[in-house]
């Protein structure tokens, strides 16, 4: 069973890989599929690193929970981001502006939880990790789900 890190960071490359995608995208349609995609996957990524990984490491002591609430304060301002972009339609001249400023604060958050999140974490152990993959993968698949239902419900 992989453990949370490697499962994080597979979803932090595919986001980033649909923001490399958008550049290439040519036409509104495709922009707003993009980030459809994109936006799911960050609001359950960002919710279940909130339930599963940033409280254990929150325990950590002192300067780990400062890491933390700053992540989570971050966390704050992508989905600020988000919603706002979900409310724009992607022929508006500021969309892709908006876009760009979603991504430089997610890409900015991905390099810092990498290397400072992921290294305290590195300190709890191969199996506490190990166990909090397993939690993680079998609570993406309902968080996601849910998550297309409600959008469904919505539309
Ligand atoms: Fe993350
Ligand atoms: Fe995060």
């Amino acid at each position: 069973m992989p453990e949370i890190l490697k499962l994080l960071h597979e979803d932090h490359v595919k986001v980033k890989n649909l923001f490399k995608d958008f550049e290439k995208a040519e036409d509104a349609e495709t922009k707003k599929g993009i980030v459809d995609a994109a936006s799911i996957e960050l609001m359950a990524h960002t919710q279940l690193e909130e339930e599963l990984f940033y409280p254990a490491i929150r325990k950590e002591g002192e300067e780990a929970a400062m890491l933390i609430d700053e992540a989570e304060e971050e966390h704050h301002v992508v989905k600020f981001l988000i919603s706002e972009l979900a409310g724009m339609k992607p022929n508006m001249p500021r969309y892709d502006a908006q876009f760009m400023v979603m991504r430089e604060n997610v890409e900015h958050h991905i390099q810092e939880e990498e290397s400072a999140v992921f290294d305290q974490a590195e300190e709890m152990g191969r199996e506490r990790l190990e166990r909090m993959g397993e939690q993680f993968m079998e609570r993406k698949e309902k968080v996601q789900a849910e998550m297309m239902r409600s959008r469904r419900r919505a539309a």
